[in-house]
């Protein structure tokens, strides 16, 4: 079994931190999100994964390099434009071949893994399986319409949605998938759908199995699902102090502190992970706060939120949250005149003020 993870994508819903950066590589508790992907296929027992990439090819590839660090080994796949999932299947096909494949899509988060899915899977070998899970929203995604273990009717983004039931990026396929995506044509978006690609297999009278999944399910691709993502995952770190802190701060509840942070006169109230070399002075660093390495933080408060490498936060008067701050930025209180607020932001950056 093979395994291919789709990196392509502008992650438009994640500008500005988008336009210098993959959006499969912000950071989840401090963990780029596609590597929970890496990590969950490795978990099932695939070693070959075949990974599509676009503009933001050459960040990916720094990355993940060539999977060994997950005992794996990866190939790239160039795909020249974000023409759909479907579209990656194609151009996947020289590296998939005959054998049957996970399908993954890089932004995606699952918080039991695939492990019991892949296993059923290559024991009934169906033309594909699918997991679902029910959403408030189904209108925003694949909806499945379903049959007892079967999946009868397939539509992407309607408009009328005839089930709760939505699809996951995590798909499973045997090589009927590949004669499916030549059959159908471009979607309203002009994009290939792999959900009509599945629609396609069921149309051809091939079995496509499902799945509901138990446990939570997070497409990264805005900021409030960052930041829910990194409260899911943050809740379930083993704590642990491997950095400094000194007599005259607090740790509460469960919290990370990576090699090299440094914690002064601060209090730190889990979920927390401080990164490596990090800095926290005169600081109380909230629940749901992911900090990453060489971040400082000085006489501030933070919390719910996400700080990326090297950035600095100094002397701030009002508590900051629901944040994603991105890499090296700086955001400090200046006394001197004229008290006013001063701002150089990246196109389409978001301030909210108090
Ligand atoms: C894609 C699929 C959709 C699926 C979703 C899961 O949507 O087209 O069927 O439910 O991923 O994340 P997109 O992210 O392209 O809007």
């Amino acid at each position: 079994m093979k395994g291919l993870i789709l990196s392509g994508g502008k992650g438009t819903r994640l500008r500005p931190l988008t336009f210098t950066s993959a959006k499969q590589l912000v950071p989840v508790a401090n963990k780029p999100v596609l590597f929970y992907g890496i990590e969950t296929l490795a978990a099932a027992g695939i070693r070959e994964i075949g990974i599509v990439v676009g503009d933001t090819r050459a960040e990916i590839e720094a990355a993940v390099r060539d999977g060994s660090q997950w005992g794996v080994t990866v190939t790239y796949i160039a795909q020249d434009a974000p023409r759909g999932l479907a579209h990656a299947v194609l151009i996947a096909e020289p590296f998939i071949g005959n054998d049957p494949f996970v399908m993954y899509l890089g932004d995606n988060l699952l918080a039991k893994g695939i492990v019991p899915f892949v296993e059923e899977f290559a024991a009934t070998r169906p033309a594909a399986q699918i997991l679902l899970t029910p959403v408030p929203h189904p209108e925003q995604y694949g909806v499945a319409e379903t049959d007892g273990d079967r999946v009868v009717r397939l539509v992407e983004k309607p408009k009328l949605p005839r089930s709760n039931l939505a699809l996951v990026g995590v798909y499973m396929f045997g090589p009927a998938i590949f004669d499916s995506v030549r059959r159908i044509r471009p979607s309203f978006r002009n994009e290939l759908e792999i959900t009509d690609a599945i629609q396609d297999l069921i149309d051809r009278g091939l079995e496509v199995r499902r799945h509901v999944v138990d446990g939570w399910w997070k497409d990264t691709g805005r900021l409030e699902d960052m930041l829910e993502a990194n409260r899911l995952i943050l809740d379930t770190l083993t704590p642990r102090i491997d950095g400094a802190v000194d007599g005259e701060s607090r740790i509460e509840g469960k919290v990370v502190v990576e090699p090299g942070a440094v914690i002064s006169g601060s209090v730190v109230r889990g979920p927390v992970i401080i990164g490596h070399d990090a800095q926290i002075r005169d600081a109380y660093i909230g629940p749901f706060t992911a900090i990453m390495r060489d971040v400082e933080i000085n006489g501030s408060e933070i919390e719910h939120s996400i700080v990326m490498e090297g950035s600095r936060i100094t002397g701030l008067t009002d508590r900051v949250t629901d944040s994603l701050i991105g890499r090296g930025v700086t955001i400090v209180r200046r006394s001197g005149k004229p008290a006013a607020l001063r701002f150089m932001l990246g196109d389409r950056s978001e301030v909210g003020l108090r």
